[in-house]
């Protein structure tokens, strides 16, 4: 591996849990975390104790860490509401990177704003939908690109009981895109119950959701998420969530459908006495094999390098994430319009704040 340490420094912005994936992806291609920022102060000190980083490069105001430190990467780890915000700052410094995390924004206005704000700057956008660089989810992929079940049909994807579009089903339609080739999605048709007005991550999220969509080749895709809010407490069972729990084998549990046969995944983790990957054809049912690979976050940032010296785009470019959020917004509006949204939408705002604002839910 080439030395990148004299060419290239990070720093951190927000220092919680998903920090320290970006900090390894960062030391595993031997780049320097060399400042963080945080506004709670423990969790700045306990980033910079572990990452090795010096008291005076521990800042409590992000700014003024952009404007002492001068980046060339940013990794931008805040909730969601700051994602934006966080970003354009970033890019004002003009960095020739930012790693943000998943979902890109809370709107497509927003997520437009940080595209330009990175456009103008010149700088490499991209946002945390991992999924793609981990081995149960590119076992899939490499089967389906090599003709296991023929052509493509459909998709059929499940979260776990307590989640929502912003939290995880962001991370489910980006890899359901990804095994579409990340084609056009036409229509979308959706549904969902927000009964609770919950907050996840810094949003408003929904409980319960179904969303339909069609990529513009005729793939049909169906996703369920959460339920169990509305399931818990006054037994009244609105919603089933299809399983119980929240274990690996449903976040993301996906399965394909071809002119040949099936794949299913099982999630995150395996189910126990399954195979984590299996080919469903003819009758039979074949374990796939996991390919061996770099760790999702090594491998995002030695192709975010790639992306800055040659311009080549990034697999989880911010214009994917875009058009994931695009699933989710058109998702809202069709449970408020209860019509099917054709694609593209030209909707700045997140329609599930506003009938939440509104009280219309
Ligand atoms: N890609 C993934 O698989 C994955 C996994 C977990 C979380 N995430 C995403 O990462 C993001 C962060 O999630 P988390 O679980 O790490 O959250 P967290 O609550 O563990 O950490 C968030 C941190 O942000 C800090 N913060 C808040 N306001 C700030 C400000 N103005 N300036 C600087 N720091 C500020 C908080 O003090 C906290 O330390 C979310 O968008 C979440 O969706 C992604």
């Amino acid at each position: 591996m080439s030395d990148k340490s004299k060419e290239y420094r990070a720093v951190v912005i927000a220092c919680g849990r998903i920090s320290g994936a970006h900090a390894h992806g960062y030391q595993s291609n031997n780049i320097p975390i060399v400042a963080c920022a945080d506004i709670n102060q423990d969790a700045v000190n306990a980033f910079g104790e572990r990452f090795g980083i010096p008291k005076e490069r521990r800042y409590l105001d992000y700014n003024e860490m952009l404007d002492k430190e001068r980046p060339e990467i940013v990794s931008v780890c805040s909730h969601h509401h700051l994602h934006a915000p966080m970003t354009i700052d970033s890019a004002k410094y003009k960095p020739l990177a930012i790693f943000c995390e998943k979902p890109i924004a809370l709107s497509l206005g927003e997520a437009d704003a940080m595209i330009n704000a990175c456009k103008e700057s010149n700088t490499v956008l991209i946002i945390g939908h991992q999924r793609r660089f981990s081995p149960q989810y590119v076992c899939a992929y490499n089967a389906l690109k090599d003709g296991a079940i023929g052509e493509l049909v459909s998709m059929e994807a499940h979260g776990h009981p307590w989640t929502s579009l912003l939290v995880d089903g962001t991370h489910t339609i980006d890899l359901l895109r990804w095994y579409a080739d990340d084609l056009p999605i036409s229509w979308v048709f959706g549904q969902i119950d927000s009964r609770t007005h919950r907050s996840a991550w810094g949003s408003l999220v929904e409980d319960a959701t179904i969303s339909i969509f069609n990529f513009n080749n005729g793939i049909r895709t169906i996703l369920t998420l959460g339920g169990a809010n509305l399931t818990k407490d006054d037994g009244n069972a609105y919603f089933e969530p299809l399983w119980k729990g929240v274990e690996g084998s449903n976040y993301h549990h996906i399965i394909l459908r071809g002119t040949e046969g099936q794949i299913e995944i099982d999630g995150d983790a395996p189910t126990p006495g399954r195979p984590w990957v299996r080919l469903i054809k003819n009758g039979a049912i074949k374990e796939l094999e996991l390919p061996k690979l770099p760790s999702a976050h090594a491998e995002i940032v030695r192709l975010l390098i790639e992306s800055i010296e040659t311009g080549s785009k990034h697999l989880l470019d911010a214009s994917s994430a875009r058009a994931t959020l695009e699933v989710i917004i058109a998702t809202f509006e069709s449970s408020r319009k209860r019509s099917i949204i054709q694609l593209p939408i030209d909707i700045k705002e997140n329609p599930l704040f506003e009938m939440i604002n509104l009280g219309e839910i």
